[in-house]
């Protein structure tokens, strides 16, 4: 009798267990889960961007190679936002909806991330924001919420470096004037852009600590835009004309939109002009030396790491074991200062 209660109660053990065990496997997936399909909503605030599209392709390429290695199979739906939240959390909200299994967003407002995230918390769906950086607290309200991106201070630092080299190495005549100083305009991206701000600061910054005197001619912002940032630099090229010595430009793209100004007016001898991304384009321009340097933003390792992150999430795995991960949900990916001199050492494809 004895040993029959004790048999009733293995089995009644090993019932609960078998329940048990099911009820995690369907809330989240773990490291033995059988899930085979990935299905991941990119959100993209707007189409028209030459940095976000080639991140975009990147995380095709990153998805498809990924298929390969680990055997799974990854579906990747993008969504444009056309420069619109309200459009965009339409778009999330229905695919919150859906059978998605995490969504990567790269919001239109960073500063509107809470509502989202309090409704994919709701919906047990996972987030991977990318380059357009929430704010801490709203990142903080849950902790299935990450960051892919990019150290922005870094970049206007190298930026500033690359003018600072210049000046210094004494082989390139900046200071076309010769009044000690430098006469700039800034090109600015987005106002509020993470980026913008960070890239305008330090890039200044490290010019002026390394005691060389900075003039500014003119702050214009071109919203990352080349052909807003060409009809900004036509009008200073009518107001200051050969007084502009350096363009600082948030990106490339705007960069380019200066470079095609000066086409445009005929002039050929450019002043120095630095921007940051390293777009195909903009190493053409590098190559004809109509763009004196730029920062390679590293579209390639942002995408792996969405890629890697969105995968981890999916299966229910540890994202620390496939992503470097800073304060726990931030995977920051570094800058590289690029001109002339070390172009050949990137590969770039
Ligand atoms: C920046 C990039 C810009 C623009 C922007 C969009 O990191 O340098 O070119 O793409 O992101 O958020
Ligand atoms: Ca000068």
């Amino acid at each position: 009798m004895k040993k029959l209660f004790v048999l009733y109660r293995i089995i009644i053990l090993a019932f609960i267990a078998v329940i048990f065990t099911g009820c995690v496997n369907n809330n989240a997936p773990n490291n033995n889960s059988t899930v085979t399909e990935i299905k991941i909503g990119v959100f993209l605030y707007t189409k028209d961007d030459t940095f976000i599209s080639t991140l975009q392709s990147n995380l095709e390429k990153a998805a498809r190679n990924k298929e390969i290695s680990d055997g799974i199979k990854i579906v990747i739906n993008s969504f444009d936002g056309k420069g619109s939240q309200t459009a965009q959390n339409e778009q999330i909200y229905k695919c919150l909806e859906q059978d998605y299994d995490v969504l990567c967003i790269n919001l239109v407002d960073r500063t509107v991330a809470a509502p989202i995230i309090d409704k994919a918390k709701i919906n047990n769906t996972p987030i991977v924001f990318f380059n357009r950086e929430p704010v801490k607290e709203d990142l903080e309200r849950w902790d299935r919420v990450y960051y892919v991106g990019a150290p922005a201070s870094e970049s206007g630092e190298m930026q500033g470096s690359i003018i600072v080299d210049m000046y210094n190495s004494g082989k390139y005549n900046i200071d076309k004037n010769g009044d000690g100083k430098l006469q700039y305009v800034m090109l600015e991206g987005e106002q509020g852009h993470q980026d913008s701000l960070l890239r305008t600061e330090y890039a200044i910054k490290t010019i002026t600590n390394e005691g060389i005197q900075l003039d500014k001619l003119a702050n214009e912002s071109a919203n990352w835009q080349r052909s807003q940032a060409a009809s900004k630099i036509s009008q200073c090229i009518n107001t200051f004309g050969d007084d502009i010595e350096v363009i600082l430009s948030n990106n490339d793209d705007m960069a380019l939109g200066a470079i095609d100004a000066y086409k445009a007016e005929g002039i050929e001898k450019l002043p120095v002009i630095v921007g940051v991304d390293c777009t195909e384009p903009a190493v053409e321009e590098l190559r004809s030396g109509n763009l004196a340097g730029t920062v390679f933003g590293d579209f390639k390792g942002q995408a792996q790491s969405i890629i890697d992150l969105s995968c981890a999430l999916a299966l229910g795995r540890n994202p620390e074991n496939y992503v470097d991960l800073e304060d726990g949900r931030y995977v920051m990916h570094p800058y590289i200062a690029v001109t002339m001199d070390n172009l050949y050492k990137l590969e770039l494809k």
